[in-house]
């Protein structure tokens, strides 16, 4: 076979003619920021996660940002989180002055260990902050109970899972959650250029969440303090940001919302054609599918064991050199030098720490076509055999 011209990346957007169609329609019209567009994305995204209520933002990170300050966190609060996730799930904690409390990962799923959760709960933990990793939601009933039994408040960031199914509730639909962030960023499900938003069932953090949004400003008559002005008249009652979208993302977003269904199928095809296709590899573990989920494979991440663990780096740059562009998701985020100056140890997470030390993540997109499917296959079958 021979090496692709460009080398496969490990995710990629798949913008089809309606998409630009959309773009350019909004581009003709009255309203490029903030308009009918994100409030008409909003309410599929809503309806199609069964959420009551969806709110469109400028990133996954404002997401989590305006999360963490809805819920009321303080600087002298702890929230529980996960070491293995992108940094934005824990800098959310970090950016309203409260402390992340690192969780160790289930070693099956990577996804925040759900048995070890109690142990490390405080007088001041105020809230869970967890990711459904790769694609394959967390413990959200064990979650949902300690937090409940706790009164903790659950973030569930679901950047990676929009579309997972967990207990035949649908990730996003609050069901286990106070809020479920999301990201729109391209390597994700769907795409809106940058993007993200919050999916809850509770009308007051959805007003909040709203306010939040614009700089923390209100013209809703009857949330106003001052009842007496006219039509003219808004409140600023809060801190806000601009963490607007805008109608010309959203209008991207609602084409590949329509395209969602099919996109999802085609990652699980391509994530079942490798797990066909890899399940001899002596010391290559797969992803796992538990029974009451549905993963929805953001990332395919393989992970190495004993020989070919230590001979890690080798395998991703021969993996790289002949034309695929693996990655790895994700370094710990205790082990970043930032979180080691206030403190953190990455090995006061082994599972984490020998995960991170194991993984590498394959291309997996819906535009991939089988050619390229059929490549990386082959690739990584002859690294890992050269390298046995
Ligand atoms: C798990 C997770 N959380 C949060 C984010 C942040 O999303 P964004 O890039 O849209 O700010 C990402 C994005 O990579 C992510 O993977």
């Amino acid at each position: 076979m021979k090496i692709p011209p460009k080398k496969i990346p490990y995710g990629k957007q798949w913008i089809g003619n309606e998409e630009v169609r959309a773009v350019t329609s909004v581009l003709r019209s009255d309203f490029l920021t903030q308009g009918p567009k994100v409030r008409e994305f909003e309410t599929a995204l809503a309806r199609k996660v069964g959420a009551k209520y969806a709110i469109a933002m400028a990133n996954g990170t404002a997401a989590l940002h305006l999360a963490a300050i809805a819920i009321g966190l303080k600087p002298s609060d702890e929230v529980l989180t996960t070491p293995i996730s992108f940094l934005a799930t824990s800098n959310a904690v970090l950016y309203v002055g409260a402390k992340p409390v690192f969780v160790d990962i289930d070693p099956v799923t990577q996804c925040i260990d759900a048995s070890q959760i109690e142990k490390k709960i405080t007088a001041r933990t105020k809230a869970i902050f967890f990711t459904d990793f790769a694609g394959h939601p967390a413990e959200l009933k064990t979650i949902f109970a300690i937090a409940r039994r706790h009164k903790l408040k659950i973030v569930e960031d679901a950047a990676h899972s929009f579309g997972a199914v967990y207990c035949h509730s649908k990730i996003g639909s609050c069901r286990y959650a106070d809020m479920t962030t999301f990201s729109f960023h391209p390597v994700k499900h769907i795409t809106t250029g940058e993007g993200g938003a919050i999916t809850t069932n509770d009308q007051k953090l959805y007003t909040r969440l709203c306010a939040l949004r614009a700089h923390g400003v209100t013209r809703d008559p009857g949330r106003l303090h001052d009842k007496k002005q006219g039509g003219w008249y808004y409140e600023m009652q809060e801190l806000g940001f601009n963490y607007r979208l805008t109608d010309i993302q959203a209008a991207l977003g609602i084409e590949q919302l329509k395209k969602f269904d099919a996109f999802v199928a085609r990652r699980r095809k391509i994530a079942e054609k490798y797990k066909k296709e890899f399940r001899n590899l002596q010391n290559v573990l797969l992803p796992v599918e538990k029974m009451e989920c549905k993963h929805i494979y953001h990332l395919f991440v393989i992970r190495l064991q004993g020989r070919l663990a230590e001979r890690r780096k080798a395998i991703f740059e021969e993996l790289q050199r002949r034309g695929i562009g693996v990655q790895v998701h994700y370094i710990p985020i205790p082990a970043q030098p930032y979180y080691r100056k206030l403190g953190y140890r990455a090995a006061d997470h082994s599972n984490a720490q020998a995960y991170s030390r194991s993984a590498i993540s394959l291309p997996i997109f819906p535009k991939m076509p089988d050619r390229e499917v059929d490549f990386v296959i082959k690739t990584v079958k002859d690294v890992v055999r050269l390298y046995s």
